[in-house]
């Protein structure tokens, strides 16, 4: 039996929104068009736009409307910064960029920071030997100081949820809090898994915002276990390895 892999972003993001619980964690999520975007820009001040079929931070751009009248607009893409004045120039740059590629426009989430930087969280979710879904890991990502993305592909350095989150909740808050993440992320995977039966391991990516509300901002389908070595507790990556050799990821 082959596992599951789904690519399309947009598709992820249909299923999930079937469910009026997970509804109200996913940032509002459209096909890229000159509409969507300017209308967007004006509602959210700040917006992701992404490939369909994205990995690694590639091709992701982060624009934000700005109150200076000659530069109106300011895109980023890597450590690449652009200021517009005008809608037109900054949508020509979008275009220039996403050439023939799908890309989907999201609500940017303005991320915590440790230390200055961004963060985001990875939630790891398997089908464990009993054949029932498992949280088996949690990391946080700090962005690069000069990146607008988290992932460790793109300079991003992976480092345990709870220094991360020391400035934002105590030890028993975010005890409380990583709970809830992996119930939360558990319930996204049995609900792709309705749509995608053969699925058996998803990795979650989570913004967390200034008031602590968990943000989905995309479910992989072919997560990164490496990441969690970087954890001291090496039983999390084994187990995890354990897991997917027996539902075939590796050979044994
Ligand atoms: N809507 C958003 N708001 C804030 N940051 C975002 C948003 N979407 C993506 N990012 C940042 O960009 C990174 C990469 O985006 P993601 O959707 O996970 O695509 P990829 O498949 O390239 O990992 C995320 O981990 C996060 O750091
Ligand atoms: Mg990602």
């Amino acid at each position: 039996m082959t596992i599951q892999r789904v690519n399309s972003k947009w598709a992820k993001t249909l299923v999930l929104l079937k469910s009026d619980y997970l509804r109200q964690y996913i940032p509002l999520t459209k096909l890229f068009s000159r509409e969507t975007v300017f209308q967007m820009l004006n509602e959210y001040g700040m917006i992701y736009v992404k490939p369909i079929n994205g990995t690694f931070g590639k091709g992701v751009i982060r624009v934000e409307r700005t109150i200076a009248s000659n530069r109106s607009y300011k895109y980023q893409q890597g450590t690449d910064i652009h200021y517009y004045a005008s809608f037109g120039d900054l949508y020509n740059m979008l275009l220039r960029q996403k050439k023939n590629r799908k890309y989907i426009v999201q609500k940017g989430i303005h991320l915590l920071r440790h230390q200055k930087r961004r963060f985001d969280i990875r939630v790891m979710v398997q089908k464990n030997l009993h054949g029932e879904w498992e949280a088996t890991g949690i990391i946080g990502r700090l962005a690069h100081p000069a990146k607008i993305v988290t992932n460790y592909h793109s300079g991003g350095t992976p480092l345990p949820i709870d220094t991360l989150m020391s400035d934002h909740a105590s030890s028993h808050e975010l005890a409380i809090y990583k709970n809830r993440l992996q119930k939360l992320s558990i319930t996204i995977a049995s609900q792709l898994a309705a749509a995608y039966p053969n699925l058996k391991e998803i990795g979650v990516d989570i913004a967390i915002d200034h008031k602590l509300h968990p943000w989905i901002l995309e479910v992989n389908t072919r997560p990164d276990l490496q990441i969690f070595r970087k954890l001291s507790d090496q039983n999390v990556f084994h187990k995890m390895y354990r897991y997917a050799i027996a539902y075939g990821r590796y050979k044994r």
